[in-house]
């Protein structure tokens, strides 16, 4: 097995060489479900960033001229190493993350897919060839790439959704500056050796270490760096998006998300138990598309509480490296204090608790960083557990008259990530498929589960009008540029000599 379980110290990878920084504040790497240490960051500087830029600058110049096959054709060959190391990447996942060791194997796969997919687009990379209004005239759309690509990145899915931002930057020509989360250092340190292993040439990926304010902050406003990709909270999304702005750099955001579950009265409740305890409890609730809110038809809500209830009682909390658990940790202390800070705002505005509420406590959970499955019940759409993103397993139930109102409750809150009906109705269906103003939208299944090949992102506080992941990534990681090709041999006036 190549994957480092225990690194002591993680190092920067700059211009094809890792490198240490001794004398770096250290940051220990500890594991959710037990307090271990598994390794420690240092944090860089801006100097490490400086140095990682122009690095990558260099590079782009040769990198952008390799043909976009050839550079698929690294992808692939990432896939490759991805698969063969799969068990011993999620099973480190699982170690630093805490998310069961299923969902983790899930979340390699996912990095799997991307890099097979996207290294398909090193063949297509498609624009469009159309007809031009002049005789003797070619006229064509081509992609071409941004340049450097400053990634920050999340702990939630450290190796998916840094494979949504890396695959589409290389493949389009671009290369990269990666500031992973200091919470899950050591899955970027794998994902870089692997590219390392593939013979990337020295500065196509360059990966810096550190916190949002040093090193977050100084890729923003470095003018080496052409355009941002931004996944985390929206308080930060929207303070990177004000100074790239300033700057006018190109910037891809994905921030916060209230997702919620509609359940009509004709649904099969069976169903709509599984798909609400998946996607509110699955990661401990720590993903973006997270179910928090469960908007329930009045005539069906008193059975549906009834089975949640029964069904988060049958839930097993605990190291996720254990195949038979069901709810790992949650990332910290400060996540776990956060996530209490709520269970007070909801008792004081009038929720009332049906299940969990607390830390989850006793035996080997007192060393790591767990909180029960709770549910609320009668929460008001005014209530600020009805509103703001909790980040935890907490799920509130809001009942509702009609679809009408259900659709409106959903569409009322900031954010618009993801959201889910279960219904048997057709005509609701598509009512609600063109009606809940998220940029997802699951019929007959939870909010969580998105696949890769299609667009990743949402709605007004969610992002910013671009998407991670599927063709639609290319869009943040390219420029279009219209090509004119006058055959003719003579000067033609558009919009002049043909009329
Ligand atoms: C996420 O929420 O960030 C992961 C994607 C998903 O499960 O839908």
């Amino acid at each position: 097995m190549d994957v480092t379980v225990k690194a002591t110290v993680y190092k920067n990878y700059i211009n094809g060489e890792w490198k240490a920084n001794p004398d770096g504040e250290k940051v220990a790497n500890i594991n959710p479900a037990n307090g271990e240490v598994l390794g420690y960051v240092t944090l860089s500087t801006e100097r490490d960033v400086d140095e990682a830029v122009r690095a990558a600058k260099e590079a782009q110049k040769s990198w952008a001229k390799v043909p976009a096959p050839k550079r698929g054709e690294y992808l692939f060959r990432i896939g490759e190493i991805l698969r063969e190391r799969k068990e011993a990447l999620a099973r480190l996942l699982t170690q630093e993350m805490g998310k069961v060791i299923a969902e983790a194997r899930g979340e390699v796969q996912e990095a799997i897919d991307m890099a097979y997919f996207m290294g398909g687009e090193g063949r297509r990379l498609a624009g469009q060839t159309v007809p031009s209004e002049l005789p003797d005239k070619h006229a064509m759309s081509l992609r071409v790439p941004v340049g450097v690509a400053g990634l920050i990145t999340p702990w939630n899915f450290p190796i998916a959704i840094a494979s949504w931002k890396i695959f589409p930057a290389l493949v389009a020509g671009n290369t990269v500056v990666w500031k992973p989360a200091t919470d899950t250092p050591a899955l970027a340190y794998e994902f870089v050796k692997i590219f390392e292993a593939v013979g990337l040439p020295k500065g196509v990926v360059n990966l810096v270490y550190g916190s949002g304010g040093t090193v977050g902050r100084a890729m923003v406003e470095h003018p080496g760096i052409d355009i941002i990709s931004f996944t985390g909270s929206t308080e930060v999304g929207s303070e990177i998006n004000g100074r790239a702005g300033k700057l006018l750099k190109r910037v891809s955001l994905e921030m916060g998300g209230k997702n919620a579950v509609i359940v009509m009265d004709d649904a099969d409740l069976d169903l709509a138990v599984d798909g609400i305890i998946w996607s509110a409890f699955g990661t401990a609730g720590q993903r973006c598309t997270a179910c928090s809110r469960v908007i329930v038809h009045r005539n069906v809500k008193a059975e549906l509480e009834e089975r949640l209830v029964r069904r988060v009682e049958s839930l097993k909390i605990g190291d996720g490296l254990d195949e038979s658990v069901d709810i790992g940790p949650v990332i910290n202390e400060k996540a776990l204090k956060q996530i209490e800070a709520y269970m007070d705002v909801a008792k004081s505005e009038g929720a009332v608790l049906l299940c969990g509420g607390r830390r989850a406590e006793g035996g080997a959970l007192d060393s790591g960083y767990y909180f029960e499955p709770t549910i609320f019940t009668d929460v008001t759409r005014d209530m600020r557990i009805a509103k703001e993103e909790i980040f935890g397993p907490v799920l509130s139930i809001l009942a509702v008259d009609s679809l009408d109102e259900a659709i409106e409750i959903n569409n009322e809150v900031n954010y618009g990530l993801s959201s889910a009906i279960f219904t048997r109705d057709t005509n609701q269906t598509f009512r609600a498929m063109r009606e809940l103003d998220t940029g997802i939208v699951y019929i007959n299944a939870g909010t969580t589960g998105a696949e890769i090949h299609l667009p990743f992102g949402g709605t007004k506080a969610t992002g910013n009008g671009h998407r991670d992941s599927g063709i639609a990534a290319l869009d943040v990681f390219t420029e279009w540029k219209s090509v004119y090709v006058d055959y003719s041999g003579k000067l033609q006036r558009a919009q002049i000599d043909n009329n």
